[in-house]
């Protein structure tokens, strides 16, 4: 098919107008915290509801299976599923990665296990409960492994 001789200047009109839009500018984040103080009342907090929600209670009377009971008890850990999820986030905004890709990729393995978590919780599965608290444990000490020397292990 031919293209009609006028029609050539609209036609790269149309295109430099497709390709010319300048990108918003980046949300003014403000990063308040230290990477330290996140950790201590952020994250850790948050998956310390996740690991206390389900596990074997051993006690003077007896042995006993612990799990959420009623629908606020299973909205709790939700809640800090969401809050574990969206740490990821914050991990990747400001300097806190300080440009490191690895950084971002255990930002970003922090999410998806939440993620995860989050839809066990909607599932209400208490033995996937139970194992996805070992992945989320995985994702911590993976990232305090690399970017952690000085301890090994977060706090359980
Ligand atoms: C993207 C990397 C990264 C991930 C993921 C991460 N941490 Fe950390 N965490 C750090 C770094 C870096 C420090 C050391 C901060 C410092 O001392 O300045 C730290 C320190 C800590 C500390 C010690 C704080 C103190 O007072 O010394 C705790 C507790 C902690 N993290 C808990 C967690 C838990 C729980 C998770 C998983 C739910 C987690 N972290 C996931 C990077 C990470």
């Amino acid at each position: 098919m031919r293209t009609l001789p006028w029609l050539a200047p609209l036609l790269i009109l149309a295109g430099s107008a497709c390709t010319s839009p300048a990108p918003p500018p980046p949300p003014p984040f403000q990063t308040v915290a230290t990477t330290k103080e996140l950790m201590n009342a952020v994250l850790d907090p948050a998956v310390d509801v996740i690991w206390d929600a389900v596990g074997t209670v051993i006690t003077t009377e007896g042995t006993f299976e612990k799990a959420p009971a009623s629908d606020d008890d299973w909205a709790a850990v939700r809640a800090s599923a969401v809050l574990l999820a969206e740490s990821g986030n914050l991990l990747m905004i400001g300097n806190r990665s300080g440009g490191s890709p690895e950084w971002i990729a255990q930002a970003q393995a922090l999410i998806d296990t939440s993620r995860r978590t989050i839809q066990i919780i909607d599932k209400k599965d208490k033995d996937a409960l139970f194992t996805v608290g070992g992945d989320l444990y995985d994702v911590c000490t993976s990232c305090h492994r690399q970017f952690m020397p000085a301890i090994v292990e977060p706090r359980r």
